[in-house]
């Protein structure tokens, strides 16, 4: 064993004595951290050995605004993806002080893109505004609370690191449309006055997202999204994905549909893969296959049937075997492991970015993936997105890009504490793809393509009861080079 360690040792990798025994072949191992590491890191640990195993590329880099971002990088015929986001899992037991680091860091991310509108450049602390009052005032403040006065006036409690205000909204205000939206715990620009301890709020302000460039790809290739295949359940539609399979190897459809299928070169899956096991009351009632590694064994199965050309890119939802709580990491290695060995997949966490296609001169699309966990909260306690409920998938998906956040109320997901907030849309995407409300559904806001994924599973007994009608068997198609999302149907 000694000879192994000095031999990486020798080429600048310290190598633990525990990793060694699982390296079955220390000249690849070996070639494979020359190839992307050197000089880049000095420890060599069991992550990057799974990676390697997996066939992943992988190199970390310090992002001195945020965390450890990790990138990879696997390069097929004429197609590329790079993960230029993603959370790695965390081992740690949490406490208060990772609750506070969490909303400091929401409140400094989102406060920062905030400062570059210019009403909100003079922008002061709530502490500086308690003991005077102003003809004029900006604010930038996290919204703590939200209630309706008995003369129908909004009260907004702001909140910042220095102090906590009210704010009153008129119910004649130009801005009580924005009310209707707005959300606890979000992160505000305000304009308004002060007198006798109260701010009146002439305006709000969303953090919002820039209008985005328009790439256009040169060449014609296509990016699919599915997601919510639920294998395992006994509502999964097998011949509906066969169908789905089938047209991919150019076994189904006319000649258009072919031409399509055969220029298809990614295929992003965004959560709930299998169904899972224990994941509501009496789940075991509908379970066609009962055992986790079984449900996984069985996607595995359908996924190899996809193309090789094509690039397969995962990331789990609250129905996979992993923690409910997001961020969620990607899908374990054991678990999933027929998965992993698939050659043309590559596997990312809850939430992430991915780039694709970033070939010769063009740029790539940079694609946020989110299973959508936060949608359900939203739909029922936003009044401006209750009104069309899950109908409208792609207000929900713009609602959150105005907050710069996922899932910006504490209680719309389950949140992982930590010292850095995850979910705080940082960089604005080309495309936004998201899922878990079992309908498909495109839109476009200030340039950015929405798309929320169907799903592959028939309406279940829970649905049934709250009235939920899923859009099974459709797949959005999007051309990247004419920017076109074509939806087809396979039910
Ligand atoms: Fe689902
Ligand atoms: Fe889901």
């Amino acid at each position: 064993m000694s000879e192994i360690i000095k031999k990486f040792a020798e080429k600048g990798f310290l190598i633990s004595p525990t990793l060694v025994p699982k390296i079955t072949d220390h000249t690849k191992f070996l070639d494979f951290l020359e190839t992307n590491f050197k000089n880049k890191i000095s420890v060599v640990t069991e992550e990057i050995y799974k990676n390697f195993v997996s066939g992943c590329l992988t190199f970390t880099k310090n992002n001195k605004d945020v965390k450890i971002v990790k990138e990879r990088e696997v390069k097929q015929d004429g197609s590329k993806v790079e993960i230029t986001k993603i959370y790695e899992h965390e081992n740690k037991k949490r406490d208060i002080s990772d609750w506070v680091g969490y909303y400091n860091s929401r409140f400094e991310q989102i406060k920062n893109f905030l400062y570059h509108r210019i009403e909100l450049q003079g922008a002061i602390s709530i502490n500086r505004l308690i003991s005077r009052d102003m003809k004029e005032l900006a604010t930038i403040a996290m919204v703590k609370s939200i209630s309706k006065s008995k003369f129908g006036n909004f009260i907004i409690e702001l909140e910042d690191t220095t102090g906590v205000i009210k704010g009153v909204v008129s119910k004649n205000s130009p801005c009580i449309q924005k009310v209707e939206e707005l959300v606890e715990d979000e992160v505000i620009g305000v304009l308004g006055s002060k007198s006798r301890e109260m701010i009146f709020i002439q305006d709000i302000i969303f953090p919002d997202i820039p209008e985005k460039e328009t790439k256009k790809c040169n060449e014609e290739v296509y990016a699919c999204f599915i997601a919510d295949t639920h294998v395992g359940s006994k509502m999964f539609l097998s011949s509906a994905f066969d169908r789905f399979l089938k047209w991919l190897n150019l076994e189904l459809g006319d000649e258009k549909q072919k031409e399509i299928a055969k220029k298809i070169r990614y295929l992003f899956v965004v959560g709930d893969l299998v169904d899972g096991v224990g994941i509501y009351p009496e789940q075991e009632n509908e379970l066609l296959i009962k055992d986790i590694y079984q449900q996984y064994e069985e996607f595995a199965k359908l996924i190899q049937r996809v193309p090789e050309r094509i690039s397969v890119i995962i990331s789990p939802g609250n129905h996979d075997a992993l923690r409910i709580a997001e961020p969620q990491h990607a899908l374990y290695d054991d678990i999933a492991k027929p998965v992993y060995q698939l050659p043309n997949v590559i596997m990312t966490s809850n939430p992430s970015y991915v780039r694709i296609h970033a070939i010769d001169d063009f740029p790539g699309f940079d694609v946020l993936l989110y299973h959508g966990y936060s949608l359900d909260y939203f739909v029922a306690n936003v009044p401006k997105l209750r009104r069309y409920g899950y109908e409208r998938a792609d207000l929900l998906m713009k609602f959150l890009l105005r907050k710069r956040h996922l899932a910006p109320t504490h209680g719309s997901t389950l949140f992982a504490p930590m010292q850095n907030d995850f979910l705080v849309i940082d960089k604005v995407p080309d495309i936004f793809a998201t899922a878990h409300i079992h309908k498909a559904r495109v839109g476009c806001y200030r340039n950015v393509i929405n798309i929320c994924c169907s799903c592959w599973q028939d309406r279940t007994v829970f649905q049934e009861r709250v009235g939920h009608v899923p859009e099974p068997g459709r797949v959005p198609i999007f051309n990247l080079k004419t920017r076109e999302v074509k939806m087809m149907r396979f039910i």
